[in-house]
């Protein structure tokens, strides 16, 4: 065993000896150039941060994927999972159609492809939209084009 971290990062598989017990998955992430992943509050509070964590549960036989704020994730958290920040999604040259549709959804899509819009307005929880305001994302879910 040792001190040794492996994860996916995107599409990228990842190891790292004696890792930093310190770090954050977003310190991380900015430090190897994955600039995509914001830095706002610092505490959990705004959502600027958020990355996406995929895991497979052994005993139900399924995989999860979670949104969550990497300002509060210890790197040393993510072992044996994968993680796809927004450079992973697409970029401004090939974005994904969700980054067309609604980049602020996250998991939800993937785990509820048609949700109602009580559903997407809840996964707002957590995220202060400092740029627009919720409604042309919440637009951009109910297309159903892509
Ligand atoms: Fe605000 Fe992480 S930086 S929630």
């Amino acid at each position: 065993f040792g001190n040794k971290l492996h994860f996916y990062l995107n599409v990228s598989s990842v190891e790292i000896d004696n890792p930093d017990p310190d770090i954050t998955l977003l310190n991380y992430v900015r430090s190897i150039g994955l600039t995509g992943t914001k830095l706002g509050c610092a505490e959990g509070a705004c959502g600027a941060c958020t990355i996406m964590i995929s895991s497979y549960d052994k005993k139900s036989d399924k995989i999860s994927h979670i949104s969550t704020n990497a300002c509060l994730t210890p790197l040393c958290s993510i072992d044996g999972k994968h993680v796809v920040t927004i450079e992973g999604i697409g970029n401004v040259k090939n974005p994904h159609p969700i980054q067309e549709r609604l980049a602020l959804l996250h998991g939800l899509l993937r785990n509820n492809p048609n949700p109602s819009e009580e559903e997407a307005e809840g996964c707002f929880d957590g995220n202060l939209c400092r740029c627009t305001d919720y409604r042309p994302i919440l637009d951009a879910a109910k297309d159903k084009s892509n």
